[in-house]
């Protein structure tokens, strides 16, 4: 570990300042990948400057793309001619994200072969891949066992169109769905798909690159295949995960957090949440900027569980909850979506927090984890004063909540492994600094 990696903080006090957030980090990657589905130059705005599109950037790169770095938040691929990776490269991109994963589509599209490995990425579960199987082999594709995955073939003729229903709404299925089924020949549907605002601006993309496609109310997709998409300039929508943990830091440390670069509606869910816990908020009348702060001086305890949109979004989970410790009661979590997303409650405890974890579906849901024997469900109670430490960042999501915890916290702290979260916020330093907090 360098000293890079280690952020020492004081805590204790209520923050304030202004921070921009820009592309969504789960939405620009994916429309990078789309780029692969034409020869014509994409152009995509509002593309921050983290660790996940520098990565791709890199994939696309190697997999035969020309991409301008992102300027002023700009970034240009051309994918006229693209080819295989070779295994080397297959092995260091896989190994670090989930996003190479949806290249499949796309590669057996252009160029007849793909292969899935089971990818790398933050370790909140075991995240399998048979969804993106299920779908790719739906549309014609063969597979063969490999050691890392499978090696996979589109049949003579090119992506079928296929009726696929999936066994669970995930949004990287859905996205390797609809990455397949633009270029299908003929007619293709998709059953309990994700709708998550990233999957909906990913259609929107690939609508305006000539893709036709429609939502229908109860989770269906349907997608008319075409024989040729075209180049597109695309403006990318706001990171809604990162907006909520700043509000929620805002919450914890009864400070006053303006985000700027937001949309209202993809934060619905998570506003009506902050609003119970006892925190508002005020967007300027375009509502590209929103200020959060306490509504309350306690707060209040809550029952939240996590689901897929428009539900709580899981990736909201943890700095709201590192937030609820400061709640006066007992504020109950049950986590549907990742099996293994309660794992900061370690470093939460040793900060001070009273943090139970349980085997049980501690909500109204009775979801697939319960039986299983997974830790995901949670009882904090409040408020407690924590107290400043030494914490190791585990994820990206968790490694928010570990500093929103040492900023709370009464005197000093030492996080470590900070460069996880360059995955997901740009200039994370310079905007702890812009929201007031001392760094030493
Ligand atoms: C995306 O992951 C996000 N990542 C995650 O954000 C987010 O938590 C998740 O969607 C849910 O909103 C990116 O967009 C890069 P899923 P994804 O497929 O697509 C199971 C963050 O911090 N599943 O909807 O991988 C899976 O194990 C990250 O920004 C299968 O069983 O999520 C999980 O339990 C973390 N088989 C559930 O579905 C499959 O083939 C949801 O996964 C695929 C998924």
């Amino acid at each position: 570990m360098t000293d890079d990696d280690a952020l020492r903080l004081t805590g204790g006090m209520p923050l304030g300042g202004t921070v921009k957030v820009r592309g969504s980090k789960n939405a620009v990657p994916k429309l990078m990948v789309a780029a692969l589905l034409t020869g014509e130059p994409v152009v995509i705005h509002n593309v921050s400057q983290i660790f996940d599109t520098w990565l791709v950037s890199e994939l696309l790169d190697t997999l035969g793309c020309a991409t301008a770095q992102p300027a002023d938040g700009q970034l240009r691929i051309e994918a006229r001619d693209i080819h295989p990776a070779a295994t080397r490269d297959l092995e260091y991109f896989h190994t670090r994200s989930r996003i190479p994963v949806l290249t499949c589509a796309p590669l057996l599209h252009r160029v007849g072969e793909a292969e899935l490995w089971k990818p790398g990425g933050c370790s909140i579960g075991e995240r399998p891949v048979d969804l993106h199987l299920e779908v790719l082999r739906a549309f014609g594709a063969t597979s063969e066992r490999t050691e890392t995955g499978f090696k996979l073939t589109a049949r003579a003729g090119g992506l079928r169109g296929a009726v696929v229903e999936l066994k669970y709404p995930s949004v990287g299925a859905t996205e390797q769905f609809l990455l397949g089924a633009v270029v299908a020949t003929g007619d293709s549907e998709l059953r309990n798909a994700a709708m998550e605002p990233e999957i909906i601006d990913l259609i929107s993309m690939l609508q305006r690159m000539g893709a036709l496609i429609t939502v229908q109310p109860d989770r269906a997709i349907q997608v008319t295949g075409v024989s040729r998409l075209r180049g597109v300039s695309h403006t990318a929508i706001p990171d809604r995960l990162e907006a909520a943990s700043w509000a929620s830091l805002a919450l914890a440390t009864d400070g006053h957090i303006t985000v700027s670069g937001v949309r209202q509606a993809d934060l619905g869910t998570y506003l009506n949440v902050y609003r119970r816990a006892g925190g508002e908020f005020d967007f300027s009348s375009d509502g590209s900027e929103v200020t959060f702060r306490r509504e309350r001086s306690m707060l209040r305890p809550l029952v939240i569980e996590t689901d897929v949109h428009p539900g709580f979004m899981t990736d909201w989970q943890s700095p709201m909850i590192t937030a609820l410790t400061q709640a006066e009661g007992v504020t109950v979590l049950h986590e549907t979506v990742h099996e293994n997303r309660l794992g900061y409650s370690k470093a939460l405890s040793a900060l001070g927090a009273q943090m139970q974890i349980f085997t049980e579906c501690l909500g109204r849901t009775r979801c697939r984890f319960g039986s299983r024997n997974h830790r995901h469900s949670a009882v904090v109670v409040g408020p407690t004063k924590l107290q400043g430490t030494t914490v190791q960042v585990p994820d990206l999501r968790a490694g928010f909540s570990y500093v929103l915890a040492a900023l709370v916290a009464q005197g000093d702290s030492t996080v470590t492994g900070v460069s996880l979260l360059d995955r997901g916020y740009e200039n994370f330093r310079e905007k702890l600094l812009g929201v007031g907090v001392k760094l030493r």
